[in-house]
């Protein structure tokens, strides 16, 4: 079943009736201010940082779900009627309504007994502010008078303190109101240079900033006092809860169209000229005022608007495919990757499940974003770089995360997750393929960000390799810490004891368990190394990590084989974890992706064996499981993992960040048609017809599907914020259709389904369109190209030496 349907010449999805599963979301800003909204108008705004810089309230987990957000309320002034265009948070039952979630805005368009509603809400590039453009029709016989009430709950700032300190909060809150704008400024008196402001196009008739006042008391959010009896109670709020409401009367002639604009901003003023006049303690408008009016001007609006659409044109053309199946170039021209570029803005901060107060930058998930975003922004990606790269520890380790406000790595998370430096190595040579931009490697960059620290970027790499080398196991593999990729498999843990983090207790010392994992991640991230430390002469360099990478690949293949797949770990009694010596536990996913990946096995027949044994243990049809059998019960050796309930999240969920890996090792054995089937199984768009199992956005991949061990298997959850984003797009795009950036050009290696005769695809690399046609003529994978015409051998196409920007690539596969 489905509640809506892709609109793909726009770019859009259009939700075709508000009661979704759940809150279906998009993001709003592309720059420094953020915000979610769902498809009924719910959700917040931010600067920056979802937690410190919050400018409105949502209460996460709510009943009704998902209420607070960008709300008007409509109220007929001669009936009294009053409804909400965006359905909650009335709930009244719309004759028509369609939510249209764009790149980078969301409009949301109704009709209520003869009143035609639309709202559109996007952020303009380069400004801190939120446009709500909002045009009414009336298509009734006769005039309609109408009041249009806005709505929005600011939040005093900081998430987390907002949600819990209230013996001081009940008393800060303070606002200002000019002309048609509300001032939210608490805190403004003391440390804060910065306000928040809701401004509205139009005369107003009242308006409303304490929420008691507007709301009555005892009162929901869909029976508002104040809208109930038509008239805003001018209201201004002296502690208690701050919010902004505009009451705006209008008259309507029959087929009259008459357009209201509301803004919310963000915006900060001078610490030394806070204030005017000098010495009040009233806000200085000055600085803002040209902005608010700039954006009330409706042509300002439609130019900001078109801007943002070419915005979106310009980033989403660097790749565009024309394959045989429509899922596919929907989520690789579209979806796949605005969701890669919301991971790289949002990295695991908000989303309606993470809840913008919790964690920071993930320093292995964002070197893997940097894999699904670097083609679009370069320059934002190598600046990314530079920050985690700062993050890192002398010893090559890391700080597990890393503020987004300070650049600074997490104290309270600390470091030890010992596969998060092989990551960074990853992340760097794919920016540099991509962009040729050796240079950075000479970077000077210092580790915990301590100044005076600094080396060349180059060496933090080696350092990040140097870390695993430093810290091997009885077995010869890389000790675990307190977790590799799977952050739930806490090996060192040993927690008894309720309220503990999983991720940052530690009762071992850490000296016995290991990760084969971690050693199939150290031999690809050592071969990218090598690579690159090949072209720079760095001889010495390559001859170490090649003898390191080949010493690895060998008690992987020893050490970590058994028998039919590889081994997961070795825990801290040294017994096996992922073995068919387990009771439960006896394969893992990651392992088998990552290994192949790492051209572990391809030539001994291992590599297929491990995959045939992904086939038969781990996959479903809603994609491959972490593992099986699932646990059943709290194991203390292992930890988190085996504290989720079967078949949910790590414990044999289908946890669709690691099934691309599974893909790509798919296309490296050259099995072109299993490749392509698992990329179905979890394509969002594919699983659009059945929303009511899956439930989550057919737009966006979920960070994870319940496995066939759990009750609602083929439920998602975790929509948005996950590494499934880029890796999916990285296994699309670079493994199956084949198109991979190399430092000498680009290489088309596709090993696709066997059924698809032939595909398009345009490729912007290093300045470079490359116009790429791939026509199957056997059943193979083996490739033979003609550039601009002329066989050339090999499936690299090296990077034009006249200049010329435009190249046409002819590719036979077979
Ligand atoms: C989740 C993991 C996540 C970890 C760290 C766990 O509860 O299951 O997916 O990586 O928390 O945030
Ligand atoms: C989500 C975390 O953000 C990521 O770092 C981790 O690799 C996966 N969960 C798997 O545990």
């Amino acid at each position: 079943m489905r509640f809506g349907y892709f609109d793909d010449k726009n770019r859009e999805y259009v939700i075709t009736r508000p009661d979704t599963p759940l809150p279906w979301i998009n993001y709003l800003g592309c720059e420094e201010y953020f915000g979610l909204i769902s498809n009924t108008g719910g959700g917040y705004s931010f600067y920056r940082d979802a937690r410190l810089r919050r400018l409105t309230r949502y209460r996460y987990n709510n009943i009704p779900m998902d209420e607070g957000g960008r709300y008007v309320y409509l109220r007929d002034d001669e009936s009294g009627q009053f409804w909400s265009p965006t359905w909650q948070p009335t709930r009244l039952e719309l004759d028509e309504y369609t939510c249209r979630h764009g790149m980078g805005y969301t409009t949301i368009h109704s009709t209520f007994h003869g009143i035609e509603a639309e709202i559109r809400y996007f952020v303009p590039m380069g400004e801190n502010l939120e446009v709500w453009q909002l045009k009414l029709t009336n298509h009734r016989a006769a005039p309609a008078h109408l009041s249009a009430f806005s709505l929005i709950e600011f939040c005093l700032w900081d998430a987390q303190d907002d949600a819990t300190n209230f013996q001081r909060n009940f008393n800060t809150g303070e606002v200002e109101v000019e002309d048609s704008v509300i001032y939210h400024k608490t805190e403004y008196r003391e440390r804060r240079d910065h306000f928040a402001y809701f401004a509205c196009s139009e005369p107003i008739a009242g308006f409303d900033t304490q929420r008691e006042a507007f709301m009555g008391p005892y009162r929901g959010l869909d029976r508002p006092l104040v809208v109930e009896q038509g008239q805003a109670a001018n209201s201004l709020a002296h502690g208690w809860a701050p919010i902004g409401s505009h009451q705006v009367r209008l008259e309507l002639a029959p087929g009259e169209t008459h357009q209201v604009i509301f803004l919310l901003g963000y915006h900060a003023n001078p610490a030394s000229d806070k204030f005017d006049p000098p010495g009040s303690q009233t806000i200085n408008k000055r600085t803002v005022r040209p902005v608010i009016q700039r954006y009330l001007q409706a042509d300002q609006v439609e130019s900001a608007f078109q801007t943002l659409r070419d915005y979106w044109s310009q980033l989403l053309g660097r790749i565009q495919v024309e394959t045989p199946d429509v899922h596919t170039n929907r989520m690789v021209n579209i979806w796949n990757a605005y969701q890669c570029m919301i991971t790289f803005n949002m990295s695991r901060s908000a989303s309606f499940y993470e809840s913008g107060i919790g964690r920071g930058m993930g320093f292995r998930d964002s070197n893997q974003d940097l894999l699904g975003f670097v083609h679009m922004v370069p320059e934002r990606a190598r600046q990314r770089i530079l920050d985690i790269t700062a993050t890192q520890l002398d010893n090559g380790g890391a700080y597990h995360q890393y503020q987004p406000m300070t650049k600074r790595g997490n104290n309270d998370v600390g470091s030890n997750f010992n596969d998060d430096p092989a990551w960074l190595v990853l992340g760097v040579c794919a920016y540099i393929k991509e962009t040729g931009d050796l240079g950075i490697l000479d970077e000077r960059v210092p580790y915990d960000n301590q100044p005076g620290t600094e080396t060349s970027l180059y060496e933090h790499l080696r350092r990040s390799l140097r870390y695993t080398v430093d810290r091997i196991g009885q077995h010869g593999l890389p000790l675990i810490g307190r977790a590799d990729w799977n952050d739930c498999l806490n090996l060192n843990c040993f927690s008894d004891t309720p309220g503990q983090s999983f991720q940052t207790t530690t009762h071992k010392e850490g000296k016995v368990a290991e990760s084969v994992f971690i050693g199939g991640l150290f031999v690809l991230a050592a071969e990218e190394f090598i690579a690159l430390a090949g072209h720079l002469g760095q001889n010495e360099d390559c001859q170490f990590y090649d003898q390191a990478a080949c010493q690895m690949r060998s008690t992987v293949l020893g050490a970590g084989w058994d028998g039919n797949w590889f081994r997961r770990a070795y825990d801290n009694f040294g017994q096996p974890v992922g073995s068919k010596e387990c009771g439960e536990g006896q394969i893992f996913l990651e392992p088998q992706g990552m290994c192949v990946m790492a051209g572990l096995g391809i030539e001994d027949g291992k590599a297929v064996r491990a995959l045939d044994s992904v086939a038969e243990r781990l996959a479903t049809p809603h994609g491959i499981v972490l593992l099986q059998p699932a646990y059943t019960h709290y194991y203390l050796e292992l930890g988190e993992i085996s504290s989720y309930p079967p078949g949910y999240k790590e414990n044999a969920g289908i946890f669709c960040h690691a099934n691309p890996w599974v893909m790509i090792a798919e296309t490296i054995v050259g099995r072109g048609d299993r490749a392509y089937d698992y990329y179905l199984r979890i394509n969002p768009s594919r699983r659009e017809e059945i929303s009511e199992v899956h439930r989550c956005e057919p737009y966006v991949y979920a960070q994870m599907i319940a496995g066939r061990d759990a009750a609602t298997h083929g439920e998602a959850k975790n929509s948005w914020l996950s590494g499934t984003a880029a890796w999916n797009f990285v296994a699309i795009t670079q493994w199956i259709l084949g198109i991979r950036p190399d430092y000498a050009g680009l290489r088309i290696a596709p090993v696709l389904p066997s059924h698809w005769q032939s595909l398009k695809v345009q490729r912007l690399f290093r300045g470079v369109r490359y116009e790429i046609t791939i026509q199957r003529s056997g059943p193979g994978n083996k490739v033979s190209l003609t550039v601009d015409g002329q066989p050339i051998s090999g499936n690299l196409v090296p990077l034009p030496q006249d200049g010329r920007k435009v190249i046409t690539v002819h590719a036979t596969v077979g």
